[in-house]
C-alpha cells in the first residue's frame, strides 16, 4: 500500500485511538473483529459462524493481508483500542483493467460497543483520503436495504444511491433483503 503511517484519531467523547494500516501480523486480531461484528448483526456479508479462526483460516488471512500490504492501491485500515481492532475499512480496486481501474469499493464495520462515537465517519473519511491519494476517481459500495444507520452514514459522506439489487440476501430465517448500491465521486 502507499506510505500510510499510523495516526491518532479522536472520537466524539474525546478518547483517542490509533488508526493503523494492518498487515499479516494482525490476522488473528482481524478475524476476531470480523467474527464479532458478523455475529452481532446481519448487516455484514457473512454470518459470524462463517468467519473461521482456526490455523488454516489465520494463514489464509495472513496471505490476504499480505496482498493488501503489497498493493499500492488497496488497504485495510483498522482502528485499535489497545491491542484490539474495534473498527475497520477495506479499500479495494474494483478491477485492475484499465477501463475500470479508476473505481474502488469499500466495506466497513465497527464493534457495537463503539457505535455512535464517530468512528464510522472517520473510517469513511480515511478511506476517501486513501482513495484520492491512490488516484481513484470514484468509490462504490453495497449496503443491505434495511441497514438504515449505514445508509445515513454514507449519505452524510456524500454517497448517492444508484441501484437496488432485489433479493441479494436471504437470511437463515428466510427473510429476503435487497442490496442498495451507492456511489461517490472523488
Ligand atoms: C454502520 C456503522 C459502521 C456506523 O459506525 P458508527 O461508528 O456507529 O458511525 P458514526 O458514529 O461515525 O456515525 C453514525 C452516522 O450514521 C448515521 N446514522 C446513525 N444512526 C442512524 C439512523 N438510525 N438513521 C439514519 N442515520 C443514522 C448518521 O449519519 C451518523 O452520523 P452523525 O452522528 O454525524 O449524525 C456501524 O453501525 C456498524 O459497524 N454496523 C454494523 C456493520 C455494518 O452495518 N457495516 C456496514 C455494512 S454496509
Amino acid at each position: 500500500m502507499i506510505d500510510q503511517k499510523p495516526i491518532t484519531i479522536t472520537c466524539k467523547t474525546g478518547k483517542e485511538f490509533q488508526l493503523i494500516p494492518i498487515g499479516p501480523e494482525n490476522a488473528e486480531q482481524f478475524l476476531d473483529f470480523m467474527h464479532q461484528v458478523s455475529s452481532d448483526t446481519h448487516f455484514m456479508s457473512r454470518y459470524g459462524d462463517e468467519v473461521k479462526q482456526d490455523d488454516a483460516a489465520v494463514q489464509a488471512e495472513k496471505n490476504r493481508l499480505t496482498t493488501f500490504q503489497e498493493d499500492d492501491k488497496q488497504a485495510m485500515l483498522s482502528i485499535f483500542d489497545g491491542n484490539i481492532i474495534i473498527g475497520n475499512v477495506a479499500i479495494r480496486c474494483v478491477t485492475k483493467h484499465r477501463k475500470t481501474a479508476h473505481r474502488c469499493s469499500i466495506g466497513l464495520g465497527v464493534r457495537k460497543e463503539y457505535h455512535g462515537l464517530g468512528l464510522g465517519t472517520i473510517l469513511v473519511e480515511q478511506a476517501i483520503d486513501f482513495a484520492k491519494a491512490s488516484g481513484y476517481k470514484s468509490m462504490e459500495l453495497g449496503v443491505l436495504s434495511d441497514n438504515i444507520p449505514a445508509q445515513g452514514l454514507y449519505k452524510k459522506m456524500g454517497f448517492t444511491e444508484w441501484g437496488n439489487l432485489p433479493e441479494a440476501f436471504i437470511l437463515d430465517d428466510g427473510t429476503v433483503i435487497d442490496e442498495i448500491t451507492m456511489y461517490r465521486k472523488l
